[in-house]
């Protein structure tokens, strides 16, 4: 099974976002191997949940607040995602953590109140350019992980899902190489060995490559082992990009 998760961001206004998401229902998804889940902004994400309903298409969030009701101005409340249908939520994105101080404590309540509430975390992590060219990488990554999984419990059916996004690569047009992230994703599953019962890190646990994904490089992605699918930013915007992904996951 591949993943493929599209983060819109706030690349679209919410009108634009919700013409996309009816165009894209009308695409066919090989439910035995791919997973697709749009992750829109905050303003359509209930009307996108209703229009994705009854169709192979799941809805995610892009971020999610750690406490469930209160007075909390201006939060999201992961029970309230939940409610509305919602299925995933990224969680410690590098824009959250650069843009809005969010800390590896902040993230770490988040992916324990999303688990609570039945919802699939979609835990981000990755390097910077001064981390990578100093080769700090694979220490920077396991330390993220391990922050953010601090008294996880993942039980029964529940999925974590780990998404490695190197900040260079983000936006850049400039994406890891295949081996790039088939190194990287060994790292984080030796992690989550060492983090998670064995039984969990194998079968419950699912490791994404996001960075410059588009149209012309999605199969080589999909096509590594260890690669369980992938996060997508600007090509998940573009409706033709987009097809041609699911088209290609469909056939991988
Ligand atoms: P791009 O696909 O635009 O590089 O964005 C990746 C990303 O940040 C997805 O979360």
């Amino acid at each position: 099974m591949k993943y493929i998760i599209a983060n819109w961001k706030i690349k679209l206004a919410p009108v634009e976002e919700i013409r996309l998401a009816k165009k894209i229902i009308e695409l066919a998804v090989d439910q035995g191997k791919v997973k697709v889940s749009i992750n829109p902004s905050f303003l359509s994400l209930w009307s996108i949940a209703q229009i994705l309903e009854n169709t192979p298409f799941y809805v995610g969030a892009q971020n999610c607040f750690w406490v469930d009701n209160g007075a909390y101005t201006g939060e999201i409340s992961p029970e309230h995602l939940k409610s509305v249908g919602c299925h995933y939520v990224l969680i410690g994105h590098s824009e959250r953590r650069s843009n809005l101080g969010e800390s590896s404590t902040m993230i770490n309540k988040k992916i324990r109140c999303a688990i609570d509430n039945g919802l699939v975390p979609i835990l981000c992590v990755g390097e910077n350019d001064d981390e990578r060219r100093s080769g700090s990488k694979d220490h920077i990554i396991r330390r993220e992980i391990e922050m953010a999984l601090q008294n996880v419990n993942i039980v029964g059916t529940q999925k974590l899902l780990i998404a490695y996004e190197p900040i260079w690569a983000i936006g850049t047009g400039q994406p890891a190489t295949v081996q790039e992230s088939v190194y990287m994703h060994k790292v984080i599953r030796q992690t989550l060995v060492d983090l998670l019962p064995d039984e969990t890190a194998k079968n419950n646990a699912f490791i994404l490559y996001g960075g410059s994904v588009d149209s012309a490089n999605v199969s080589d992605f999909l096509r590594a082992e260890s690669v369980d699918g992938v996060l997508v930013g600007t090509a998940s915007v573009d409706y033709k990009q987009f097809a041609k992904i699911l088209e290609i996951a469909n056939n991988i």
